[in-house]
């Protein structure tokens, strides 16, 4: 019931001064909360709002029954959630294009694309909305007959939490329209923090003692994702409206400018920097103008976004692949920043990599505070000549790990630290466990020796068999492994088998800093229950049997990703295969570089790997590798490989000459007529063959199952067969998972890194770097919509 349906009813109990008076004062409260809030320009003192809302308050409760949902006193929940309920939208919520190259042909391919879907030349007038596009969270407002009844977050698109309790707390956001009674309006805009808002929070967090929040953006997700609106209240959202979902019962206007006005009439919040422009120069100009004045935003933005003003239009323009094609996101260039550098620690790896990483003042960059950033190498550092004491600029993208770009040497004070150097710094010892550090050959890479006697490889050696891209292993992230380890509870994978309920309930997970309502401080243990404990357990179990390739993954050897690990599971078919490979055997895998092999047979030798791979195949029975390899191998490759004096060139005749006489090795080694111009060739051939290593690989190549030249039977060619792409970036319809997932099926071999053999690029929204790499070597880039039509063409 609304407060006007609820006066009606209850004139008879209230006297009518007393009823208006309630009226009244949450008419008077909304004001002054709309001019404090939103307008940013208070009407009264806080004191006398104060004293409003306690006399509201007091009415109130000593009136129960004249509370109402759109009370200012209800803006905090009565109790927390037990969960959030997901809500279907009734109008999808999409998202919009964006391009990456940050430069100013993207407004102008946008308007291009504008123009040819509504048949308008160069020369027509269009009205675009620019606005800003908000770093922050999607929200759908839905207000029936004027009443917010229902908030909820983006989600898929399709469904998202209800967040309602959570966004009432956000003073600027109406509980009721005014003057508004439409039978349903949905308002849609962007829930964010301030940047000084964000300050003040944080300042106030350390003086308790408490965790900061990371940065402003993961702070607002996290804030709606609090089951307590207490929780919320007390974190300082804010809100932009910059659309609408569904609408009945309201004329809504044609404008999309028009919608904005209406909505800053009713009282939301809508961002006074936005521009209607006629064409494609204005846009720009919006765009360089945003640009300049980016840093002086009170909010973070990651760009500008245009919109087709007229509605009508937009509908004729409609959508590609679910997004508008009336819409478009240009987004800026990653942010960089300046700060100084505090101190240079050295980090070790999963595989004993020494990194060093400079500790910084911190820093928002880009939305996100940075304290540490990656210096890749000690040649690296060397090369920037980073120092203790130096003032730097740092530079994030995307969810890359921050890194230092470059030092200001005029900022360079007099008290500058030393050169780096990274054996002099350690002293020669790995930072955690004190063995040798030892430089690769002709690597710029300093590792530990240690290996998995290391407790930092250890642990994320552990934490990465237990990833979701590997054994998949629910509940047991880093945390939890770290402190398995140093209880001594885990020291291997292997060991992950013999764990009981009883080493797991009543472990110490962390101590959370928490406040009383007096203001003292005081901690809460957080321990492993006994659900959550056999949760773990189950998960462990169920990795028993996951695919081989997952299982060689998971055993974290140098080089070997997922690609390689897939087509290592597919060639050799099991572990004990794959660890007894001989270096030769590992050159027929395809496309498994040289340096991968030598890494896999390095994993092997060494006794503690091979201990750790024999004690975890007691317990795991890993199921068959769900992809095969789909090259064949040709028997003019395998002369090549044996390197004959005179057969040794890739293209080598007498090689191919020969091939073409056997079809297999076999067939060549049981021919004992061999009466053939090459018959001083085969000889050797077939002396070689026959000695070790070569018997020993042919019977391992022979076990792998390969097929030989003509026999092979090549897979159906599909756009994608054979072909070498890399992924980046993020993509609307499926995770980055699933994309690769489908270029797996479709033939193709996806590499994490362009170089001169990548086919194509396929650039979801972001990916900046990969698309300049791309554009060096001129690899063609597919972009979603091209991807997913190539796909369909097999
Ligand atoms: S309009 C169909 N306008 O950007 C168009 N979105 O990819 C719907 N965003 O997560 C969105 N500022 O939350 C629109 N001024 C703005 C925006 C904006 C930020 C976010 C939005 C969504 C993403 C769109």
């Amino acid at each position: 019931m609304n407060t006007t349906d609820l006066f009606d009813s209850l004139e008879d109990r209230h006297s009518k001064e007393q009823l208006s008076r309630v009226a009244e004062l949450r008419d008077l409260l909304n004001h002054y909360s709309h001019c404090y809030h939103t307008l940013d320009a208070p009407a009264v003192a806080d004191s006398q709002y104060d004293l409003l809302y306690s006399e509201l308050q007091d009415i109130e409760k000593m009136f129960p029954e004249l509370v109402t949902s759109d009370s200012p006193t209800q803006r905090i929940g009565a109790k927390p959630l037990d969960s959030f309920l997901s809500v279907k939208h009734a109008v999808p919520m999409l998202s919009i294009n964006s391009d990456t190259t940050y430069k100013k042909e993207a407004a102008r391919s946008f308007d291009t694309s504008v123009r040819k879907g509504l048949s308008l030349s160069e020369a027509d007038p269009i009205s675009y909305c620019a606005e800003l596009k908000f770093d922050g969270l999607a929200i759908n407002l839905r207000y029936e007959n004027g009443l917010l009844v229902q908030a909820a977050a983006r989600g898929d698109g399709e469904s998202g939490e209800d967040v309602t309790q959570n966004i009432k707390t956000i003073k600027q956001i109406p509980l009721r329209l005014r003057n508004f009674t439409a039978e349903v309006l949905e308002v849609r805009g962007e829930v964010y923090i301030r940047r000084d808002h964000f300050e003040k929070y944080n300042q106030k967090q350390r003086e308790l003692g408490l965790d900061p929040l990371m940065n402003p953006r993961n702070a607002a997700a996290g804030s709606l994702r609090q089951l307590d609106s207490k929780l919320a209240a007390a974190r300082p959202l804010s809100f932009f409206a910059y659309g609408l979902g569904e609408a009945r019962g309201w004329e809504v206007p044609r404008l999309h400018s028009q919608i904005l006005d209406k909505l800053e009439a009713m009282s939301f919040p809508v961002c006074d920097i936005r521009s209607v422009v006629n064409d494609v120069d204005g846009l720009i100009a919006f765009y360089e103008d945003t640009l300049g004045r980016r840093k002086d935003l009170p909010f973070e933005i990651d760009g500008v976004v245009y919109k087709v003003n007229d509605r009508n239009l937009q509908e004729i323009l409609g959508f590609v692949t679910r997004r508008p094609r009336w819409a478009f996101a240009h987004k800026f260039e990653p942010e960089e920043q300046q700060t100084i550098v505090l101190g240079i620690d050295i980090q070790v790896g999963r595989t004993g990599k020494l990194t060093p990483v400079a500790k910084l003042r911190s820093v928002l960059v880009g939305g996100v505070n940075v304290a540490n950033a990656t210096l890749h190498n000690e040649g690296e550092t060397i090369r920037k000549d980073v120092r203790v004491g130096d003032t730097v600029i740092v530079r994030r993208a995307g969810d890359v790990i921050p890194e230092v770009v470059k030092v200001v040497l005029d900022s360079r004070p007099v008290d500058v630290g030393p050169v780096f150097n990274l054996y002099q710094t350690l002293a020669g010892k790995c930072p955690i466990c004190g063995s040798a550090i030892a430089k690769e050959e002709d690597g710029a890479d300093w590792r530990c020796t240690g290996g998995l006697l290391c407790p930092e490889q250890k642990k994320q050696a552990i934490t990465h068999y237990c990833c979701r891209t590997a054994m998949d292993i629910e509940g047991l992230g880093d945390e939890l492994v770290s402190i398995l380890v140093g209880r001594d509870k885990i020291h291997s994978p292997a060991s992950l088998y013999t764990l009981k309920e009883e080493d797991l309930v009543g472990l110490v997970m962390r101590h959370e800093a928490r406040v009383r309502k007096d203001g003292t401080k005081t901690t809460k243990t957080v321990t492993i229950q006994k659900i959550l404990a056999s949760q773990i357990l189950k998960g462990i179990d169920a990795s028993k049997n996951r695919p081989l390739e997952r299982l060689i993954f998971g055993l974290g050897i140098r080089q070997v990703g997922e690609t390689a690990s897939k087509d290592l599971a597919s060639f050799f078919g099991s572990i004990e295969k794959l660890a007894a490979a001989k270096i030769e055997t590992l050159y027929f895998v395809p496309d498994l570089g040289e340096i991968t092999a030598k890494a896999i047979v390095a994993f092997f030798a060494d006794k503690v790997n091979k201990a750790m791979v024999e004690d975890l195949l007691k317990y795991v029975n890993p199921s068959s590798p769900s992809y095969k390899l789909v090259k064949p191998l040709s028997l003019s490759d395998l002369i090549q490989k044996l390197q004959i004096e005179g057969m040794k060139s890739k293209t080598s005749v007498k090689a191919r000459a020969i091939a073409n006489l056997y079809d297999t090795p076999e067939k060549l080694l049981l021919d004992s007529a061999r009466k053939t111009d090459f018959e001083n060739e085969i000889a050797e051939v077939v002396k070689t063959l026959r000695s070790n290593p070569w018997n020993v690989v042919l019977d391992q190549l022979q076990a792998a199952g390969l097929k030989w030249g003509s026999e092979a039977t090549e897979r159906a060619e599909g756009f994608f067969s054979g072909k070498t792409v890399v992924i980046t970036g993020s993509f609307t319809a499926m995770s980055r998972d699933e994309a690769k997932a489908k270029l797996i099926a479709a033939g193709a071999k996806v590499s994490s890194a362009v170089s001169a053999k990548t086919d194509y690029l396929i650039a979801g929204e972001g990916g900046g770097k990969k698309r300049i790499e791309a554009a060096e070597l001129n690899i063609a880039v597919l972009d979603e919509n091209a991807f997913e039509q190539n796909l369909l063409k097999g």
